[in-house]
C-alpha cells in the first residue's frame, strides 16, 4: 500500500465508524448472500463476531502506518483462520463483501480511490493471513 491509500484507508474508516456495527451487518449478510454454504460455519449469534470484527478491522487500520506491530497479530488471526478450514476463493467472497459493505455504508462519498485502497488493503491483510496459515 502506498502512504496515500493508507490515508484513505484510514479517512474512509473514520467515516464510517459512527456506522460500524452496520457496516459489518451489511457485511456479513453479503457473505451470505454470496455464499449462503458458508453460514454454518459462523456461530448461529452473530453478536459476538460483528463486535470481534469491528474491533480487529479498527485495529488494523489503525496500525496500517506502523505495519510492523500489527503483522504478528494478522498472522496469528491466519493461522487460526486454518483451523477453521477457510481457502483462497473463501477469502475472495470476504473481500468482496467488504468492499460492498463500506460502499453502502459510506454511500456516495465512497470515492474510487478509496474503493482502490481498501482493495490494496484487504490484500495485504489477506495475503499476511494466508501465507502464515501456509508456513504454519
Ligand atoms: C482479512 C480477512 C479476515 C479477518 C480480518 C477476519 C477476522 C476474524 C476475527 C477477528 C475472528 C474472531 C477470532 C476470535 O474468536 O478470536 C474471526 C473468526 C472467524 N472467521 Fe474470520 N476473518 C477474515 C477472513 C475470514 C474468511 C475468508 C473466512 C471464511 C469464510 C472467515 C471465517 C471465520 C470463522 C468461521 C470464524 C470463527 C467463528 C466462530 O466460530 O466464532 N474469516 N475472523
Amino acid at each position: 500500500m502506498t502512504p496515500v491509500q493508507v490515508e484513505l484507508v484510514q479517512s474512509s474508516f473514520d467515516r464510517v465508524a459512527p456506522q460500524a456495527s452496520q457496516l459489518v451487518k451489511t457485511f456479513y449478510d453479503e457473505v451470505f448472500r454470496i455464499a449462503p454454504q458458508l453460514r454454518h460455519i459462523f456461530p448461529a449469534d452473530m453478536g459476538e463476531q460483528r463486535t470481534k470484527l469491528i474491533h480487529t478491522l479498527t485495529y488494523a487500520v489503525n496500525g496500517l502506518k506502523f505495519p510492523h506491530s500489527i503483522i504478528p497479530v494478522v498472522q496469528a488471526l491466519g493461522v487460526q483462520h486454518r483451523d477453521y478450514d477457510v481457502d483462497p476463493a473463501q477469502y475472495e467472497v470476504v473481500g468482496a463483501a467488504l468492499l460492498h459493505a463500506l460502499e453502502v455504508t459510506s454511500g456516495p462519498s465512497f470515492t474510487a480511490a478509496e474503493r482502490e485502497a481498501w482493495t490494496a488493503c484487504y490484500g495485504l491483510l489477506s495475503t499476511v493471513m494466508q501465507d502464515a496459515a501456509a508456513a504454519a
